[in-house]
């Protein structure tokens, strides 16, 4: 197997152009030369009101104070940022279910150098679709994340039909002990299962915020799971819900929202048709079992605006490329457990241990071990990914990069929908097409963060 260490990739990706740039400039996911002013994120450690009894210390985010702001792009018009690192470690951003350039997607080591203290790096891109989006660093990222820095992303499309109101809700935990103050990240043998849980719930870094919305009104909810762990069961009680698009990605056929598991790294966007009657509160839930856990609640205000989501016009969906299934090439991926136990160096940062595999496979990255792409894909031709899970968890499987269609599962009827995060659950195969049109190395991993960066990650190279 070719050796991928952290020399060689900077040598293979100096071949290939400064990190794609080389590769990517001509590629159809440009950025166009004419960018916006860009907008500058800088890291912080801050303190922040997250528990009851006093602030947390040691709090990460962009910014100066509170969480990670929304960042607001618009469908086909160029965005661009200047990342700052002010925080004590190195970083990037990963622009997380944006297709954009390899040189801009902020995988350290495979796209891009690391950005150390004190440095900067520019991103520039031009969003192709339209939804609900996310970012977040992808160096350290258990410690990175885990401690705040992920932000959800809006991608507006000036032909979005108009809703009473909008509320946009970035759902995780933390892990703090009852001092508040933050205890270790992660526990070996959590690692080994479904993952380790934070120990408070916020929805955008407050415990049940409460929001108004106009009475009667259309309410444009839009929910990112940006925990490095945590499975949600979401549920709406005390008004109907319609889910309108998933994953960034409008759904093919709005359906009622029952109950969802959305795994980190997923988004979903509901129509919620609040209720006439002025103060009625809805409950935004995540339900395990019969156990509802509130995180946000939406209160009517207002004379009821009497609207029906009937009247909503649909969104239009993105730009993705059908893949041509009479031609596609089969990618199997099996998703298990590993037996040995040997300490693997995920890319940038590890936990120390190695519990999962992709065939066969845990990461090394970082490490003087050979990990070869997990496939090398044609530019330009179809893809079926042909994924089986032998693990008795589920894993919320992410391709950078580019959109996949989810055909057909053997576990459950799926009506097609596009996405970039398929939470695969335990003996369930799946089959995920796209057509491999953006070139250059793109990760593909398990959105648990443990289960990343303990060997359920790979990548594969479009050239
Ligand atoms: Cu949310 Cu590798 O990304
Ligand atoms: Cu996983």
């Amino acid at each position: 197997m070719p050796i991928l260490t952290r020399r060689n990739l900077l040598k293979a990706s100096a071949v290939a152009g400064a990190y794609g740039v080389g590769l990517s400039i001509a590629g159809k996911f440009a950025g166009s030369a004419a960018a916006a002013e860009p907008r500058v994120m800088k890291t912080a450690k801050i303190e922040a009101n997250l528990a009851d009894g006093g602030a947390t210390r040691d709090v990460l985010t962009y910014g100066e104070a509170g969480m990670p702001p929304v960042v607001r792009m618009k469908k086909g018009e160029a965005f661009a940022a200047r990342l700052i690192n002010g925080i004590d470690d190195p970083t990037t951003i990963h622009w997380h279910g944006i297709r954009l350039p390899n040189n801009m997607d902020g995988v350290p080591f495979l796209t891009q150098p690391y950005v150390y203290t004190g440095d900067h790096f520019d991103y520039a891109f031009t969003p192709p679709d339209a939804g609900t989006f996310w970012y977040h660093p992808h160096c350290n990222t258990l410690e990175q994340m885990g401690h705040g820095m992920t932000g959800v992303i809006v991608v507006e499309d000036p032909k979005d039909p108009v809703f009473d109101s909008e509320v946009v809700l970035n759902l995780r935990d933390w892990r703090l002990g009852n001092d508040g103050q933050f205890i270790a990240q992660f526990r070996p043998r959590d690692a080994a299962k479904s993952g380790t849980y934070g120990t408070i719930r916020t929805a955008n870094w407050q415990q049940q915020p409460q929001y108004d919305a106009p009475s009667g009104g259309l309410v444009r909810l839009r929910v990112a799971i940006t925990d490095v762990t945590r499975i949600f069961s979401f549920r709406v009680d005390g008004a109907e819900a319609t889910v309108i698009a998933i994953d960034g990605n409008p759904v093919p056929q709005r359906f009622p929202l029952d109950v969802l598991q959305l795994g980190p790294g997923q988004r979903l966007e509901l129509a919620v048709r609040m209720p006439d009657a002025e103060g009625a509160v809805v409950k935004l839930e995540d339900i395990k079992g019969t156990n509802p856990k509130v995180l946000a609640t939406l209160r009517a205000v207002g004379a009821t605006l009497k609207r029906d989501v009937r009247d909503l016009a649909s969104l239009e969906a993105n730009p993705v490329q059908k893949a041509d299934l009479g031609s596609a090439t089969h990618i199997p991926l099996i998703l298990s457990a590993t037996a040995e136990n040997t300490a693997v160096n995920s890319i940038c940062g590890s936990l120390g241990y190695s519990f999962w595999a992709i065939n066969k496979v845990p990461w090394p990255g970082d490490t003087p071990d050979p990990t070869a792409p997990l496939a090398e894909l044609k530019l330009g031709k179809s893809y079926v990914i042909d994924m089986e899970n032998v693990t008795p968890h589920s894993h919320p499987i992410h391709l950078h990069g580019m959109s996949f269609t989810v055909l057909s599962s053997s576990t459950r009827e799926v009506q097609p929908f596009v996405s970039d995060t398929y939470l695969i659950q335990p003996d369930e195969k799946v089959q995920l097409a796209f057509v491999a049109d953006n070139p250059g190395d793109w990760l593909l991993h398990c959105h648990i963060i443990e289960h990343q960066k303990t060997g359920m990650t790979s990548y594969v190279r479009v050239a």
